[in-house]
């Protein structure tokens, strides 16, 4: 598939169609290093935290659901590599509002780091109490990704469950209110930049808790 032209149109349909998509080169090798560089720095200087399940009150740390490790990205603070990223998200929630009407006003982002022998179990991704989030998107990071590595995305659709094996520059995107997915056991660290479109403003909670 071409990298800038066509992905936005067969997203559009993925989701209107399937309700999920998955572009294989979704960002060039050069971007997908750079964004690691910047896991690096932000790795050095321990900015990771454990990720949590549920929202404000109801926020919960449990290693048997998920074991990841994140770090939320303020976009007015987010080094060039990840500006691009941003400016590549931005684009594709433009377009599909215009061709999809969802509606979509915000997105939020973190950087995410499986480490060896975790994952997260099967769920959707909308808090009980709060049901912006409309897209999901997962941006994968890993140059060296090999079958029996593990962490592959497991999408439970209507009549199949589907594999994702989680390699560099690939971009998964599904419904939130929708797709039940989950992260297999990983074996290696596993980098990604996940997010949300949200049919509403972020606003001032966003700094609050981040
Ligand atoms: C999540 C999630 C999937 C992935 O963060 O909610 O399901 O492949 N991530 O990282
Ligand atoms: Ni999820």
């Amino acid at each position: 598939m071409n990298l800038t032209s066509d992905y936005l149109e067969f997203i559009a349909d993925g989701l209107a169609n399937q309700d999920y998509a998955i572009v294989d080169h979704f960002l060039p090798m050069e971007e997908v290093n750079d964004i690691l560089k910047v896991f690096a720095l932000h790795q050095d200087s321990d900015r990771f935290k454990r990720a949590g399940i549920g929202k404000d009150d109801n926020l919960q740390y449990d290693r048997s659901i998920r074991g990841d490790y994140i770090k939320w990205i303020d976009p007015n603070d987010a080094l060039l590599p990840v500006q691009k990223f941003l400016d590549r998200i931005n684009h594709l929630k433009d377009y599909l509002n215009r061709t999809c009407f969802l509606g979509i006003k915000d997105y939020e982002t973190h950087f995410t780091i499986y480490p060896p022998g975790s994952f997260y179990k099967r769920h959707l991704d909308q808090f009980k109490n709060d049901g912006a989030r409309k897209i999901s998107f997962i941006c994968y990071l890993n140059t060296q990704w090999q079958p029996g590595d593990g962490g592959e995305l497991r999408l439970y659709l209507d009549k199949e469950i589907r594999d994702i094996a989680p390699t560099a520059g690939k971009l998964a995107c599904f419904r939130s209110e929708i797709i039940e997915h989950e992260v297999l056991l990983s074996m290696k660290d596993r980098f990604s930049l996940t997010g949300w479109m949200l049919n509403l403003p972020l606003g001032l909670e966003f700094m609050v808790d981040r």
